[in-house]
């Protein structure tokens, strides 16, 4: 997935990546390197291994131009190492070049590059790029990328440098994500807005097949027939204080806490004299009426937002709903058509699987609407409709704050419909509205003011970690969860395994006597969400059967909830009571913080989990 960094200024490049790099690690961080212009050569240094190891290797040696490119990797071909980190440079070493994606046909080109006498250092795929500009080059670096994109198949966004030129860098994207930064006096190409918001708010968005040229006077876009693309900047709203730690142990933590904030932004900003309001949507509401089936697409977490999305959009909107993971739908021949809503869920935008699916339901004749963080992202760009959740920079690998923005959304959308289809009296949508205004004050308050609680998760995650070594590492975690709260099973158990490499699974509890209970024994731990809701009872006889079997229970109840004391619970955890329909805004917070105090006991690095990325960008 990769971030990848442009610079062209009056600065030492050096700082410019290497912050710019520290803004993109959530994107992959087992390798890191820059390539910075110094009197007409090129000054390459990459490391294995995060980002301070690089900049550790800066500080005893630093480049000194000022004009660069810089890496941060999340290996796809050739293990991570120094040789294999980006950039990478051809035969000549005047040429170096970072990239994201995939090059889908790099054994060919490389094995004619090699005819032609080009000699291989590395054993990825993106080196062959850089061989391929040296072929071109004829005193034109951007003719030479130019000429080497047209070859390429497979995902890309690049940016190149060559000695000769050493007043620009030359980008280029395809399928994977690339902005320009527009400053005084300096420019910057980047994979995410973080990396130049130290610097400028205003930005450009090439789209695919487009060639980027910045020099220190201005950013030049053509189309890959070279003529010139005229775009217009956009201002970014946030403040890159919203990307930085502010005080919290890990970005994780400091965005679990946002949550009650964000949601409560969504409602001021959709809800208006009680009328939910999406400006952004360009899909009329008599198109919407006629949605015959909707579908949702998404991975991850934003997978199970949908999953959560699917109860409420078939209860309060009768329309018949489906969801997907994005790299099931693309592959499997889906049947949508033109009377069919597809509604791509993706905090970045730019998830690769859920890109391909968007276009494969544009494809079939499906309207398609984005759900979307990232402002301008690929998945925004390209649905018919776009709704953003404005849940500012998610920095953390593990999703949390996006996931309850994305839920904040379904809700208003379902209330939406239901206005619309009228499949809900106005009295009850009033009901409903008034029971959802309520979640944010109590996401906050169960954040805040129930800190003891919260520390009880602590407590509970220290005795879990005493109980896993004394089972001799058999300990794991179930998660049980119905009906609008089964999809959070879904959702706590992912954050678990996650951060803190311990097998969970989430399950529908009713169907625990159709495998887990087989699993039942003194090892594992089940976190039985039993709110109050129409399933209340079923998820108690489900308690008394894990606990006849030996296992451990952590409950998540409704606040007041006298019942469960009598079922002999080992841990208990309360949410504050509200309508059903809006319990899993609360139930999966406890749920993120279990799993955060889980990963922070054992000794994990909770922002950084291994092998994982926050934006995967490639299949
Ligand atoms: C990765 C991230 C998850 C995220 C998923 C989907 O797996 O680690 O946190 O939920 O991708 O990402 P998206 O940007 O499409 O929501």
């Amino acid at each position: 997935m990769c971030g990848i960094v442009g610079y062209v200024g009056e600065r030492k490049a050096q700082d410019v990546l290497l912050k710019g790099l520290s803004r993109l690690e959530y994107r992959g961080y087992d390798s890191a390197g820059i390539a910075v212009l110094e009197a007409r050569k090129i000054n390459l240094i990459k490391r294995q291994g995060k980002l301070r190891i690089l900049a550790n290797v800066l500080k005893a040696g630093p480049a000194k131009g000022t004009v660069g490119i810089g890496h941060t990797r999340w290996a796809t071909h050739g293990v991570p190492n120094d040789v294999n980190a980006h950039p990478h440079a051809d035969c000549t070493g005047k040429i170096a070049i970072v990239h994201n994606g995939i090059i889908e046909n790099y054994l060919d080109l490389k094995a004619s590059l090699i005819k032609e006498g080009h000699k291989f250092r590395s054993k990825t795929d993106t080196e062959i790029i850089a061989h391929l500009i040296e072929k071109y080059y004829k005193g034109n670096l951007e003719q030479a990328v130019l000429k080497t994109v047209k070859l390429l198949k497979g995902s890309y966004a690049i940016a190149a440098i060559h000695a000769n030129e050493p007043d620009k860098v030359v980008g280029a994207r395809c399928d994977s994500p690339l902005i320009v930064g527009l400053g005084k006096g300096e420019n910057f190409l980047a994979s995410d807005v973080p990396a130049v918001l130290d610097y400028t708010k205003d930005v450009l968005y090439p789209d695919n097949h487009e060639i980027i040229t910045i020099t220190k006077t201005g950013a030049i876009v053509k189309n890959y027939t070279g003529r010139v693309v005229s775009k217009r900047p956009s201002r970014i709203k946030w403040d890159i204080k919203q990307a930085e730690k502010a005080g919290y142990e890990h970005f994780m933590l400091k965005e679990i806490y946002e949550q009650g904030d964000i949601v409560g932004g969504i409602l001021d900003e959709r809800l208006h004299d009680g009328k939910v309001l999406f400006e952004e949507l360009n899909i009329n509401q008599g198109a919407f009426k006629h949605f015959k089936k909707i579908v949702i697409v998404a991975c991850g977490t934003a997978y199970h937002a949908g999953l959560t999305g699917k109860y409420m959009l078939e209860e309060y909107t009768h329309i018949p709903c489906w969801v997907d993971t994005s790299s099931e739908f693309r592959y499997r021949d889906p049947i949508v058509d033109k009377e069919t809503l597809v509604i791509i869920i993706s905090q970045s935008g730019e998830t690769a699987d859920s890109l391909a699916a968007l276009r494969e339901a544009k494809r079939k004749g499906a309207r398609t609407l984005g759900i979307c963080n990232v402002v301008g992202s690929s998945i925004a760009r390209e649905a018919d409709g776009v709704i953003y959740t404005h849940a500012g920079p998610e920095i953390a690998v593990a999703s949390t704050k996006a996931y309850t923005a994305q839920l904040a959304i379904l809700y208003l959308l379902t209330l939406y419909l239901a206005r619309l289809k009228k499949t809900l009296p106005p009295s009850r949508i009033s009901y409903l509205i008034k029971e959802f205004r309520k979640a944010p004050s109590l996401m906050e308050e169960l954040l805040n003011e129930h800190k003891s609680e919260y520390n009880n998760i602590a407590a509970y995650a220290g005795e879990f970690k005493k109980y896993y070594h004394e089972k001799h590492n058999k300990s794991y975690f179930l998660y049980l969860g119905r009906n609008i709260n089964y999809p959070n099973a879904l959702e706590g158990a992912l954050k678990l395994k996650e951060i803190s490499y311990i097998s969970a699974e989430g399950y529908p509890a009713g169907e625990m006597k159709h495998g887990p209970i087989a699993l039942i024994d003194e090892n594992p731990w089940v976190v039985c969400i039993v709110t109050q809701s129409k399933t209340y009872d079923k998820m108690l006889s489900n308690i008394q059967e894990i606990k006849a079997r030996g296992g451990i229970v952590i409950a998540i109840t409704t606040e007041g909830d006298k019942e469960i004391l009598h079922h002999n619970v080992n841990y208990l955890i309360e949410v504050p009571k509200i309508d059903e329909l809006f319990s899993p805004l609360l139930v999966v917070i406890p749920l993120q913080l279990l799993a955060y105090y889980v990963a922070k006991e054992f000794g994990y690095d909770i922002d950084q989990p291994r092998n994982l990325a926050k934006s995967v960008t490639v299949e």
